[in-house]
């Protein structure tokens, strides 16, 4: 029987060789090689399949018709991270961890495009087709026209699953998970790094050449990162993940890549007896209730793209005699935790090198914004001082190795939603040479340093007239 040939490709430079080797001998990069299939005819082109040579068209022109060719999905948020909804042909990655509600997410967007009165099929590798029954009947689909038009099929071989595909041309095809897909003509294992760069590659011709827009679940490693070849988040147009803490029943939807739309905007769901649900003030979704101000809680209005959120920063520092501390960071960048715990013993006599320091946020959310900087600082200083901050307050700013704090941007919009939600006093960075935000509602405490900000914003403050503009 003849076997299609394969060669060892280096992901790092392209470099191939027939034999896998741990170095790759031109670039020098470790375990790079991977083995891909090499065909004797070369694959065909989307245009090459329409019979057509793609004619170049002004710029003027092109890419006319595309705006047509989206599908939304019926799931307001989600509509809103991708940008208006699926684009024909193109690639959908949806990442997230196990258990986090991707399955079911992807259940009710096939839903929301049977709706429409497309075709979907849905090929899973993961679970057996009565699993799959069994969740939609959690989601109220096992009955009606729009269960009759998702078709479900068990199959983990790529080449099985866009054979169908093309028989059946459905409005989307979704596949869970690229990491349980394999090709026939591969040795490697399912979820190997050569079958699952394969499987999607495969899969990229399947949309390309047939215009049926694909949505991959992707699995993810402990550190948050995408399983599978680092070259999977270029093959694909779109990169969704969902996050949330597993436990409770908020889910937030995040772009990381979009060659369609903005990478800023993010979707709230929580995940409840049906599924999931659009929230419906995701602005105060992340928030913790609190009865009074409790020590070591601060609440941040942080951006998401263009939407403001307001999240509670938690910090517990607890004394230890261990020779190395505790510095345990969840929701927030561990590094930049470690930094503040410094800058703060440096610059503001707040000393924690005998402390165990807790961090994190509340609803299981993980923000990267600089602007968090200053209510981790404060939620520390508010913790080990046990005292809580004024009641009403929020804070926001990006703080320096020297303790200096810097403005962030849109601030305007932060305040405005911290007003609408009821906070009543900010303590932010001072910015020079912007003009002075002006929130009805809010009361502003503009400080310079972090010694400033610790001292304005807990509760019963020992010294420090809050500086108003
Ligand atoms: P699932 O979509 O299978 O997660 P993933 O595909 O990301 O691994 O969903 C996992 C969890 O969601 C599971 O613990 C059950 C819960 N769930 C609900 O709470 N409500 C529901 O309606 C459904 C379908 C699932
Ligand atoms: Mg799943």
């Amino acid at each position: 029987m003849s076997r299609t040939q394969s060669r060892f490709v280096c992901q790092s430079c392209g470099a191939a060789v027939v034999r896998w080797e741990g170095q790759c001998r031109t670039c020098g990069e470790w375990n790079t090689l991977v083995e891909t299939v090499v065909r004797d005819a070369p694959r065909p082109r989307p245009a090459a399949v329409a019979g057509v040579a793609p004619a170049p068209v002004p710029l003027s022109h092109a890419g006319e018709g595309d705006a047509q060719s989206r599908r939304p999905v019926g799931i307001g948020e989600l509509d809103r991270v991708l940008g208006g909804g699926l684009v024909a042909g193109s690639v959908v990655l949806l990442g997230g961890e196990p258990g986090i509600g991707k399955s079911t997410l992807l259940l009710q967007v096939a839903a929301g495009v049977a709706a429409t009165g497309a075709t979907v099929l849905y090929a899973t590798g993961e679970e057996s087709t009565s699993q799959v029954r069994l969740r939609a009947a959690r989601l109220g689909l096992t009955t009606g026209a729009i269960a009759d038009a998702i078709r479900v099929v068990a199959e983990t071989g790529v080449g099985r699953i866009t054979d169908l595909a093309r028989a059946d041309r459905p409005g989307l095809l979704v596949v869970d998970s690229v990491q349980t897909v394999a090709s026939e003509e591969l040795d490697g294992p399912p979820g190997s790094v050569g079958q699952v760069r394969e499987a999607t590659l495969r899969l990229m011709e399947l949309a390309k050449g047939e215009d049926i827009p694909v949505v991959l679940v992707g699995h993810v490693t402990k550190d948050g990162t995408l399983a599978g070849p680092k070259t999977l988040e270029h093959l694909v147009d779109v990169v969704l993940s969902v996050e949330g803490d597993r436990t409770g029943g908020l889910r937030l939807l995040r772009a990381t890549k979009n060659r369609y739309g903005s990478t800023e905007e993010v979707g709230v769901f929580e995940m409840g007896e049906k599924g999931l649900t659009e929230v419906a003030d995701p602005a105060r979704a992340f928030l913790a209730e609190h009865e009074v101000p409790a020590p070591g809680s601060v609440v941040a209005p942080i951006l998401e793209g263009s939407r403001p959120l307001l999240v509670e920063v938690q910090a517990l520092v607890a004394p230890t005699s261990a020779p190395s501390p505790r510095r345990t960071a969840s929701g927030v960048d561990p590094n930049r935790l470690a930094l503040l715990v410094a800058v703060l013993g440096r610059r503001a006599g707040i000393g924690l090198a005998a402390h165990d320091v807790y961090a994190n946020l509340a609803g299981g959310l993980s923000v990267t914004e600089p602007g968090l900087d200053l209510p981790l600082a404060l939620a520390l200083a508010s913790s080990l001082r046990d005292r809580p901050l004024v009641a009403g307050t929020v804070a926001i700013g990006e703080v320096g190795l020297l303790g200096e704090l810097r403005a962030v941007g849109g601030l305007d919009r932060r305040l405005r939603e911290a007003a609408r939600l009821g906070f009543v006093r900010a303590v932010v960075p001072r910015s020079p040479g912007r003009p002075a935000v002006q929130v009805p509602g809010i009361e502003l405490v503009v400080v310079g340093t972090l010694a400033d900000a610790v001292r304005a914003a807990l509760a019963d403050g020992q010294a420090g007239q809050p500086r108003r503009p």
